[in-house]
Order: C-alpha cells, then sequence, then structure tokens
C-alpha cells in the first residue's frame, strides 16, 4: 500500500455549555509514503485538532483514521500508546519537553520503547542534536535554552525515532530564516533518505517551497492551495 495516511470523511467536534463547536467536517485526506505536505488555516480552524487525531492522541467522531495500514479508530488505548510511541515522531506546537532532563535525555526517553541498548540511544541523540546545531546543549536543561533552541531540541527528538510519520505542529514558529532552513532541509533530507512521511501545519507561506503540496483548512475542510503548488 503506498499511502501513509488515509483519513476519510473525519468529523470532530467539541461541546462546551450547551454549544457544538464543529471543528472537522467530513474532511478527507491521502498522504503518500515520501510525501511532504503542508496545511495552512487561519488561527482555531483545526490543524493542531487535526494532527492530535492522525497522532492518537484526540480521536475522531466520525469517519475514518488509516495510518501506514492501522485504523486508528478501532485501537484500544494500549495499541494507541504503541502505535504513538513507534511510528509517530511528534513535533509540538509548545515543545513539551520534560523540564527536568536534558536535551539528550529528552530525546533517549522517547527512543526507549525502540531502542534498547543505552550507548546507542545516546549516540542518536547526539548525531540529531548536531544535526539540529545544538552540540553545545546536549546537556543543557530546557531552562538554560532560547525557545528557538528548545524548538530545536523538539525537532531533534522527532527526528531521532526516524519514524514513518512526522507530524509537526508549527515547526519552526520561533527560528530564525537561517535556522528555519537547515532544518527544513533536514526533514527533506530525512524525506529522501528514509522514505519519512511530513505532515506539517503552519502559518508560514515560506514553508511551501519545501513541500510537495500544501492544503488549506477552511471551515472545517481541506481545499488545495491555489496560490503556488510548492516544488
Ligand atoms: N479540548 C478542547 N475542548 C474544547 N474546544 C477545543 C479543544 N481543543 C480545541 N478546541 C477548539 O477547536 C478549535 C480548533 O482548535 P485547534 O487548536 O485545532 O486550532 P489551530 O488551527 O491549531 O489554531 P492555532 O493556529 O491557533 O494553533 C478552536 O476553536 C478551539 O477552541
Ligand atoms: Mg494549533
Amino acid at each position: 500500500m503506498d499511502s501513509v495516511v488515509e483519513m476519510r470523511n473525519v468529523s470532530r467536534s467539541y461541546r462546551s455549555g450547551g454549544e457544538t463547536n464543529k471543528v472537522l467536517d467530513d474532511l478527507s485526506i491521502t498522504i503518500k509514503k515520501r510525501e511532504m505536505v503542508m496545511i495552512m488555516g487561519p488561527s482555531g480552524s483545526g490543524k493542531t485538532t487535526l494532527l492530535n487525531i492522525l497522532g492518537g492522541i484526540d480521536q475522531a467522531d466520525g469517519g475514518s483514521v488509516m495510518v501506514a495500514g492501522a485504523d486508528l479508530t478501532g485501537l484500544d488505548v494500549s495499541s494507541l500508546n504503541k502505535y504513538r510511541r513507534s511510528k509517530v515522531g511528534f513535533i509540538f506546537q509548545f515543545y513539551n519537553l520534560i523540564p527536568t532532563l536534558t536535551a539528550a535525555e529528552n530525546i533517549e526517553l522517547s527512543l526507549e520503547t525502540h531502542m534498547k541498548k543505552r550507548a546507542r540511544m545516546r549516540s542518536r541523540a547526539r548525531e540529531y542534536l548536531e544535526l539540529v546545531g545544538l552540540r553545545d546543549k546536549i546537556d543543557a536543561f530546557p531552562q538554560e535554552m532560547s525557545g528557538g533552541q528548545q524548538q530545536r531540541v523538539a525537532v531533534a527528538r522527532a527526528l531521532a525515532k526516524e519514524p514513518d510519520l512526522i507530524l509537526a505542529d508549527e515547526p519552526t514558529g520561533n527560528l530564525d530564516e537561517a535556522r528555519e532552513r537547515s532544518v527544513m532541509e533536514l526533514m527533506n533530507m530525512l524525506q529522501h533518505k528514509i522514505g519519512t512521511t511530513i505532515l506539517i501545519v503552519s502559518h508560514n507561506s515560506a514553508l511551501k517551497r519545501y513541500m510537495d503540496r500544501t492544503l488549506i483548512l477552511r471551515r472545517g475542510k481541506l481545499e488545495s492551495d491555489r496560490t503556488n503548488g510548492g516544488h
């Protein structure tokens, strides 16, 4: 099977008080292996909600969600945990680094489920911290790093797993242009070298040039981006 992500007629609503807020409405998308796709859309349009559903953090109310051949709507909690740990690299909008662990330890922790040897985890963490330009922060704690440096630790953590699917929520929001370029080039490299599928949500239209495709999330549905088709 060639598609890694297959969402069909997915809906997700939130209820607060007596109101129902339909965030995703009959949304469908297919993403092929090795594809890098960006979803843009205004604040509150449901981008994080969509990523959380694909990452097994949130669940759709209706429709089907297939990732790498697994039907996420049918998985129980422990299978969902296993799926999330082994198949997905998540770059969260607000990094989610553990404050009591160093940069390297944050990455090693995320490798524990699929690497057995401490030394290998350690060298993999170091390798990816170097790739994002943080050689000198390997043993630093999050509070000792700038926002952009913490963001790069979060990027390194997701990429170090070399997962089937990377889900990235505004992954360059805190980076200057040079860092943004190196992070995006690193993702392009992984896409080609390992065959990783990458879904990015962002407000930043400058990222389009790294993409195979850009889509717009509007009124709960995805539309193709008519302004510019990527490369
Ligand atoms: N757990 C929740 N409970 C209730 N409403 C929620 C919840 N999570 C999200 N929402 C609502 O769903 C809508 C979409 O939120 P979401 O976080 O997916 O937006 P977004 O596109 O990621 O926005 P941003 O660009 O600001 O990050 C918003 O109106 C938000 O208030
Ligand atoms: Mg968001």
